[in-house]
């Protein structure tokens, strides 16, 4: 079921200079969204534009987005007053299956950071074992981090000096292990190919350009190898397909 809500934005701060993270009242998108799920959200664009859900409360009726600046829609949003209303479809999207393990390692690479912290924080009051493992450009962009994470900056001047998979290296995961990421495609891919080296299964979120956001104009198609024999591919939406998508089974 897609729903349209007019929600009241109920609280907003600024994680970085060009990121704000907005608490928005919605008891039914609170109390239905899984981790890896997103939300469309209208601004005075045409289209409207996705963000992945960063935390729910279900008890407050709450959940967060965070929203990093990097065109028109985002500027608007970002800057939105505390107590204006939007308009939020969700939540959106196939979500990560988090009863396949009882342990995880969580990856993110930039604007990642927020859905993969919806997963964190379910793993974590759910009681499943999960390492959490951010990649960030440099220190003027960490967030949503604390002192149990394993932090990475390609410039150095914050945690690990290099990608996420310097930060992976640390790790000797059991073969139940499996790995979940977010972040742009080469990480990903990257990524995806330290899990496959080691046996373990790897899921990710395909952040493609979207429209409608829920599987009707084939903007955000991907993709991922054909079952039948003798085709090469066959294509996906990621709004309504994915975004989440096991990594041996998409074309990156
Ligand atoms: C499923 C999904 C979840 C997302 N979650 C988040 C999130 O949690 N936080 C967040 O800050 N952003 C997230 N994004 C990206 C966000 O939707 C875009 O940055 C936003 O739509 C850009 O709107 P704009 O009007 O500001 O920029 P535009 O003017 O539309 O574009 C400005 C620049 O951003 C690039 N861009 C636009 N959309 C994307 C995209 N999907 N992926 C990569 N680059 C893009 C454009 O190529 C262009 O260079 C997500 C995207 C998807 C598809
Ligand atoms: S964004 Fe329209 S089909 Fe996916």
């Amino acid at each position: 079921m897609n729903q349209e809500y007019t929600c009241k934005v109920l609280k907003r701060v600024m994680l970085t200079s060009d990121t704000a993270y907005l608490t928005i009242g919605c008891a039914d998108i609170a109390g239905r969204a899984i981790p890896g799920q997103f939300v469309n959200v209208s601004c005075s664009g045409f289209l409207k534009r996705p963000f992945g859900i960063a935390s729910v409360d279900k008890v407050n009726g709450t959940f967060c987005i965070g929203i990093k600046i990097v065109g028109e829609g985002t500027k608007e949003l970002a800057s939105i007053e505390e107590g204006s209303t939007i308009n939020v479809l969700g939540p959106l999207g196939n979500g990560f299956d988090l009863g396949v393990s009882d342990s995880f390692i969580l990856v993110s690479g930039g604007t990642g950071v927020f859905p993969v912290n919806f997963a964190y924080e379910t793993l974590r009051d759910s009681g499943k074992k999960v390492t959490m493992v951010q990649g960030f450009r440099d220190k003027s962009q960490v967030c949503l981090t604390c002192d149990d994470y394993i932090v990475t900056t390609d410039s150095g001047d914050y945690g690990i000096k290099g990608t996420c998979i310097a930060g992976l290296d640390t790790l000797s995961p059991d073969e139940n292990t499996v790995v979940c990421c977010v972040g742009p495609i080469p990480m990903m891919k990257a990524v995806g190919n330290w899990a496959k080296d080691r046996g373990l299964r790897c899921y990710i979120s395909m952040e493609q350009r979207m429209a409608c956001g829920i599987g009707i104009c084939l903007v955000c198609v991907c993709k991922v190898k054909a079952e039948e024999e003798g085709i090469p591919f066959n294509h996906v939406r990621c709004c309504k397909d994915g975004p989440v998508f096991d990594f041996e089974e998409v074309i990156l």
